[in-house]
């Protein structure tokens, strides 16, 4: 027992402590997948700040606008800019992957699952959004502290306002001097809680399309939990039945 109690710490201590190659961990991403007006944000910003470069293409327009409470209509008038797209078709862009490489200088890569594929999930996206900082030895003048030399420009500049970074004196493992993550420091753009609110909303998005039935799973889970006491009721009473007649 406590042998397997040491396995356990073992295994789940990279996965609690982890930190990210920039030296800052991760923040929890306070996210409500059942609050429709975030997810409904959400996909509002998407469209209008990232879906000039991402692609949503496991998704599509129809089915997030079942899914968020929205009319095709709605979508149709606010959310799609792809011209000739329709909406039953899959969320995708109008630039190709070449385009986006040459452009960038690395694939721009489609955003369905980010949430799935990154070690830390939502809470890594969401404090991939918060953590672009001014360095002006990078293409763009950003870099950003969880994904260090990304080649995506600071599209929420506009809300964000120039943040800075600060270190602080440090030692690694060997004792040897490096500098850690100490603070972001902001001037200009929205207010602390307005700016998280526009990075919570963007991860509940996300989060969302990575697993679309995230959201029907526990009103599903309620029926097949109703359904399996009423056919261990039915069982039983066949059970007892077949046996009336064998005593
Ligand atoms: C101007 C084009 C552009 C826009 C607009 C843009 N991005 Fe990006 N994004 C990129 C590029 C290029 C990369 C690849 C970075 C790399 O590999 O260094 C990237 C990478 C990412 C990644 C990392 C994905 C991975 O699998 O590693 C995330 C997450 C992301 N973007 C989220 C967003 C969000 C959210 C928005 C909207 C708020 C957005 N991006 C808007 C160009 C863009």
């Amino acid at each position: 027992m406590k042998r397997l109690l040491i396995l356990t710490v073992l295994i789940l201590t990279p996965i609690l402590g982890f930190t990210s190659g920039g030296g800052i961990s991760l923040e929890t991403a306070n996210i409500d997948l059942h609050d429709k007006a975030s997810l409904q944000r959400g996909a509002k910003y998407f469209m209008n700040y990232c879906a000039g470069c991402h692609s949503l293409k496991y998704a599509r327009y129809n089915r997030m606008a079942r899914d968020l409470g929205l009319t095709d209509k709605q979508v149709q008038d606010n959310l799609m800019f792809v011209s000739g797209s329709k909406v039953g078709n899959q969320i995708t862009i109008s630039m190709s992957e070449a385009q986006g490489e040459k452009w960038f200088g690395a694939p721009v890569p489609d955003l369905t699952l980010v949430t799935r594929n990154k070690i830390g999930g939502s809470d890594w996206l969401y404090t991939y959004l918060k953590s672009f900082y001014i360095d002006p030895k990078r293409p763009y003048g950003v870099n950003n502290a969880v994904f260090p030399d990304v080649a995506m420009p600071d599209v929420l500049a506009e809300l964000r306002g120039t943040q800075t970074i600060e270190y602080k004196e440090g030692k690694n493992a060997a004792g040897q001097p490096i500098h850690v993550f100490k603070q972001f420091r902001r001037h200009g753009g929205l207010s602390n809680d307005e700016l998280d609110r526009v990075f919570l909303d963007l991860t509940a998005f996300l989060t969302y399309m990575g697993e679309p039935m995230q959201l029907e799973r526990r009103a599903l889970g309620k029926w097949v939990l109703l359904f399996l006491a009423v056919f261990t009721l039915l069982a039983f009473l066949l059970k007892k039945e077949y046996w009336r007649d064998v005593h």
